[in-house]
Formats: structure tokens, C-alpha cells, sequence
């Protein structure tokens, strides 16, 4: 008996492994997905259980109260927005709608897991370039543009390397790459970063628009700081006719009612969002002072998580400590990230997690080290 057989490409593709989530009693503490130390906002809730009343009925299939919620609070029209079911629905769009087997998808070596996963889903190629001090490096990506590159996708800040480059670099990369490649900046972490040199991309792509330029995109989600990762909402933002084209392919329901309350609800929750953020910043701060007294290697970051190296000088040391670290840590309740399909065996991406759950992951890596 024959099969059907998948499209040529898709059983290459080793599928998208997310953060362990607890399998057992006790207190385990997932720090393995980057989300809401917090929780969910309050206001979202309300709102998400306010919606519930209305189940049956189908969603705004052209999510307008959300769209226009999303305008007003990031000042951009919102004829240019488009929700997603999580920003990964609007990358995957953008990558069914652009690639084919005749293109390739360019990024950085550390970017994000989910673009060779879209690039392959397509039957394109994907193609890395290299980072500097695990941080994208523009000179890099455009020195690995290929005649058949047709899209760029680039984490700012990155995930799982927590970096970023300055809007300032960002800009050289759009001017410097041919004009019939699309620049995708995912956003997702965008509402973490101080660092003033930092722009989110939203400037950039109203720019292109007014010039009639059709080659910028920007993503952003509501599952990092507005706490609502189970719910699946996120946006994109960019010119009309990318918008048109990822309007024709989208499902007509794509995002629920309940997910659309509630992200309008979690942009009018300031309390939360403030405290989230003081929150992050000083547990952020509280870890990368734990991991310096143990000369334990981190990169500084930018983002609600921090990727974490290993003293040892020989990379094969790094990798069986990092493991060894791991096994320990699952073994103690506090659930990180391994990131060997992000070329990095040797480290692990914690995420910034409630108190309780970030001195719990500090005592038991104190532990590890000065048993
Ligand atoms: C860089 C980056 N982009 C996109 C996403 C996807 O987020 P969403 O939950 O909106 O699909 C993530 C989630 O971890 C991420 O880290």
C-alpha cells in the first residue's frame, strides 16, 4: 500500500522543541520558556472570562477593536496591523506567503528556532551567518546574502542570546541588503530593553511606508511581558501590500475572541506592566550578581531571561557541565533551557521567574558550585 508522502523537506525537519514543563508534584519551577514571571495581567483576566459569555459567537475576523487598541497604544495606524495567532503565526504567514524552493531565509547563527523550521516548512533554504560575541553582526548577514535570499528574520533582542544591535545598525543592514529582500525584525522582547541606542523597528517600517518602500516588517507578542503566552496573541506591522497579501492566506478566525479581549485589556493594564518590568529588572539583576560571585559566565541581557555559560576553558568541559548544571536543576524543581539546536551545547537560558522560583534556581546552582 502506498502513502501520501509530505511535500520534499518537511521530514527533515526536526520539530520545534519547547520548554520542558513539570511532570512531577512539588515545586517545580519552569524557567524554560521566557514567560510572565508574573502571571497573566488582571486586567486581561477579567477580561479573558468576560468573553467567555460569548463563546459562541465567531470572532472579529478582522480583529478591529484589537487592531485599533494596538494603534493607539503604539501610535500606528491600524489599517497596518495584522493580529496573529501568537507572532508566530504572523512569521509563519510571511514565510508560506515569500518562501518557496527557490528561495533562502537568511539569519543570525543564534537566532531564533522556529525561522529554519519556517524556511524548511517551505521547502527553502536557510542560510546563517555568523555573530560576534553572540550578537548579530550586520556586516556578517549581508556578507551571506545569496542571489536567491528573499527574507531576512531577525530577533531584536535576540532569543536565546538576549542581545540586540542599535536601531542605528539595524537601519545600515535595511539600506546595505538589495531591495527585493525582506527585512522581518520579531520584536518579542522589545518592551524589555533601556538600552537607549534601541529602536523596535515600528519607526523603520512607518518610514518605508511613507517612502513606498514594501520591505520592512516588524512582529510583536503578548506573550512575554503582558503574561499571555497560553492565550496566542501577537501582531504584525508593516506595509499594505505585504499586509494584503498575508490577509489572502490567514485563517479567517485566526485569533479567539477571548485572545483579542484580553490583549486589549493587558495594553490598559499600566500597574502590571510596571511592575512586571521593575520586577524583571530586579531579578535580572539579583541572578546576574549570583552567577558573578560564582564566576559562572553569562551573557547580559536585555530580554526576561539570561543565557548562561560555563567557567571551564575546553568547549567539551562546557558542554558536560552545562549538562551536568541541567540535571541538577531538574532534579532540584527549576525547569531551564537547554539551547544545543541554537549552536550553543555549552550553555542554558534561564528564565527570569517569580522570586520564590529565581532564589530557588539561585540556591540550587550555589549549590552546584560550592556544594
Ligand atoms: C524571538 C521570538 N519570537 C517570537 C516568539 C513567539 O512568540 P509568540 O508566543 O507570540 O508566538 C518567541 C517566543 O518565545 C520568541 O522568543
Amino acid at each position: 500500500m502506498t502513502a501520501p508522502t509530505p511535500r520534499p523537506g518537511i521530514l527533515d525537519i526536526v520539530a520545534y522543541s519547547p520548554g520542558k514543563a513539570p511532570t512531577s508534584a512539588g515545586p517545580v519551577y519552569k524557567l524554560s520558556s521566557n514567560e510572565s514571571a508574573l502571571g497573566p495581567s488582571p486586567m486581561a483576566m477579567a477580561a479573558y472570562r468576560a468573553a467567555a459569555e460569548k463563546l459562541h459567537i465567531y470572532p472579529d475576523a478582522g480583529a478591529g477593536d484589537f487592531r485599533e487598541a494596538v494603534g493607539a497604544h503604539f501610535a500606528l495606524a491600524p489599517e497596518h496591523i495584522i493580529a496573529g495567532n501568537g507572532s508566530d503565526e504572523i512569521l509563519s504567514l510571511l514565510a508560506r506567503a515569500y518562501l518557496g524552493p527557490e528561495d533562502s531565509l537568511l539569519m543570525s547563527r543564534h537566532g531564533f528556532a522556529i525561522y529554519p523550521i519556517l524556511a524548511k516548512a517551505n521547502g527553502a533554504k536557510i542560510i546563517y551567518a555568523d555573530e560576534q560575541d553572540l550578537t548579530t553582526h550586520v556586516d556578517a548577514l549581508l556578507a551571506a546574502v545569496q542571489p536567491n535570499t528573499k527574507m531576512l528574520m531577525l530577533a531584536n533582542p535576540n532569543n536565546p542570546t538576549g542581545t540586540l544591535i542599535s536601531g542605528s545598525d539595524m537601519r545600515r543592514l535595511r539600506a546595505s541588503l538589495r531591495d527585493d529582500i525582506l527585512l522581518v525584525i520579531d520584536a518579542a522582547y522589545a518592551e524589555y530593553v533601556e538600552d537607549e541606542a534601541y529602536e523596535d523597528g515600528r519607526a523603520m517600517v512607518s518610514e518605508a511606508i511613507e517612502s513606498g518602500a514594501d520591505n520592512v516588517f516588524t512582529t510583536r507578542t503578548f506573550s512575554k511581558l503582558y503574561g499571555l503566552g497560553g492565550l496566542r496573541i501577537g501582531w504584525g506591522y508593516g506595509p499594505s501590500s505585504i499586509l494584503q497579501v498575508l490577509n489572502r492566506i490567514r485563517g479567517p478566525f485566526n485569533v479567539s475572541s477571548p485572545a483579542q479581549a484580553a490583549g486589549i485589556a493587558a495594553l490598559a493594564d499600566k500597574d502590571f506592566v510596571a511592575r512586571h518590568l521593575a520586577h524583571n529588572k530586579t531579578e535580572r539583576t539579583k541572578l546576574a550578581a549570583a552567577l558573578q560571585a560564582l564566576d559562572v559566565p553569562f551573557i547580559p541581557s536585555h530580554t526576561n531571561f539570561l543565557l548562561v555559560g560555563q567557567p571551564d576553558s575546553a568547549l567539551e568541559a562546557r558542554m558536560k557541565r552545562s549538562d551536568a548544571l541541567n540535571h541538577h536543576l531538574t532534579q532540584t524543581g527549576t525547569m531551564v533551557r537547554t539551547v544545543k539546536e541554537y549552536f550553543l551545547p555549552d550553555f542554558l537560558r534561564m528564565s527570569i521567574g517569580s522570586t520564590e522560583a529565581n532564589d530557588a534556581l539561585i540556591a540550587a546552582i550555589q549549590k552546584f558550585y560550592r556544594p
